[in-house]
């Protein structure tokens, strides 16, 4: 065992056992871990941990499951290069490092008594689902629950079972996008950019809060939809990605201006970043 008592070092991996790993699509998979000193990772939504295999380095991977769903936490892993390939190829039972969890998680105490607009891209479904199930097991916290999704085709979309379930389920509105759709797909939603999602909903500004977490090419177009509907930037959330090393700002790499990505986000209402250059 890596950790103990008295190695609490912020560099420092602790170890982490593999419980079951399941494919979400060809090229993601979800890792159930768990800390193998037994300890929770007492995360909260958007955090991040990183994650590290003894030669070949480390990674930021968000938390993907909820810290009220007790006795393991969740990574859903994109296979984007070297880390996360060898990633890929680890089974239950084997182990891996972890170091974390880190960064800004979502402001819960100002999201609760809110109607939620959860709108997602991609990968960006992962760090949502957190707050999602979140929202999920403490219903009485929050108001109106509405979740949009986006994805390249149906095939690509993450968490298939339970984008089904949410869609069932009384708590939550949903609506679904995909770029595109051929012969033989089954899919029950729109065919266009998520952000054609946005203007039929109803959603009242003042009592109103979005969050959004996708792909770079997803901020500003969805952003501009939102400020239409009359969101103003202090309602809107957003958790950025930037390239990272230490994640616990000391390395400069993952800088927006005098911001680090790894400890004043990855989440920001946007209001605190968009006259930042480059942020959005
Ligand atoms: C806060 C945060 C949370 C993240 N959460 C997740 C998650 O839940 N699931 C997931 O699959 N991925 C997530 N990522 C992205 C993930 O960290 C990168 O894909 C990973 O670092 C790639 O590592 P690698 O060694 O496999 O790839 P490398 O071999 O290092 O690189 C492969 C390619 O990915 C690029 N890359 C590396 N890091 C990033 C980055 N941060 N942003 C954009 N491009 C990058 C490299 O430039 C290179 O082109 C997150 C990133 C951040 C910053
Ligand atoms: S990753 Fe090192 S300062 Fe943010």
């Amino acid at each position: 065992m890596i950790d103990t008592p008295r190695h609490n070092s912020l560099y420092l991996p602790i170890e982490c056992e593999i419980i079951s790993v399941i494919d979400l699509t060809s090229g993601e998979k979800l890792f159930r871990v768990r800390r193998s000193d037994g300890v929770p990772l007492s995360h909260l939504p958007g955090q991040f941990v990183q994650v590290s295999l003894l030669g070949w380095g480390e990674a930021p991977i968000s938390v993907a499951s909820s810290p009220t769903r007790e006795g393991f936490f969740e990574l859903g892993v994109r296979r984007a290069g070297t880390l996360t390939g060898a990633m890929h190829t680890l089974k239950a039972g084997d182990t891996f490092g972890i170091r974390g969890p880190f960064g800004r998680p979502f402001d819960l105490p100002r999201l609760q008594g809110q109607d939620l607009l959860l709108i997602s891209g991609g990968c960006g479904l992962a760090p949502m689902r957190s707050l999602i199930q979140y929202c999920e097991d403490r219903p009485a916290e929050f108001g109106m629950i509405t979740i949009l999704y986006g994805a390249r085709n149906p095939a690509d979309r993450l968490f298939k079972d339970e984008l089904a379930a949410w869609e069932r389920s009384a708590r939550f509105a949903c609506s679904f996008a995909v770029d595109s759709i051929s012969g033989g797909d089954c899919f029950s939603g729109s065919v266009g950019l998520i952000t054609a999602l946005i203007p039929p909903l109803h959603c009242i500004p003042d009592r109103t809060v979005a969050v959004v977490v996708g792909p770079p090419a997803m901020y500003r177009a969805v952003i501009d939809e939102l400020h239409k509907k009359g969101l103003s930037s202090d309602r809107i959330v957003v958790s950025l990605e930037r390239q990272m090393r230490c994640g616990v700002g000391k390395c400069g790499h993952c800088t927006i201006e005098h911001l680090y990505c790894c400890q004043d986000g990855p989440v920001f209402w946007l209001n605190e970043i968009e006259h930042l250059r480059g942020a959005i």
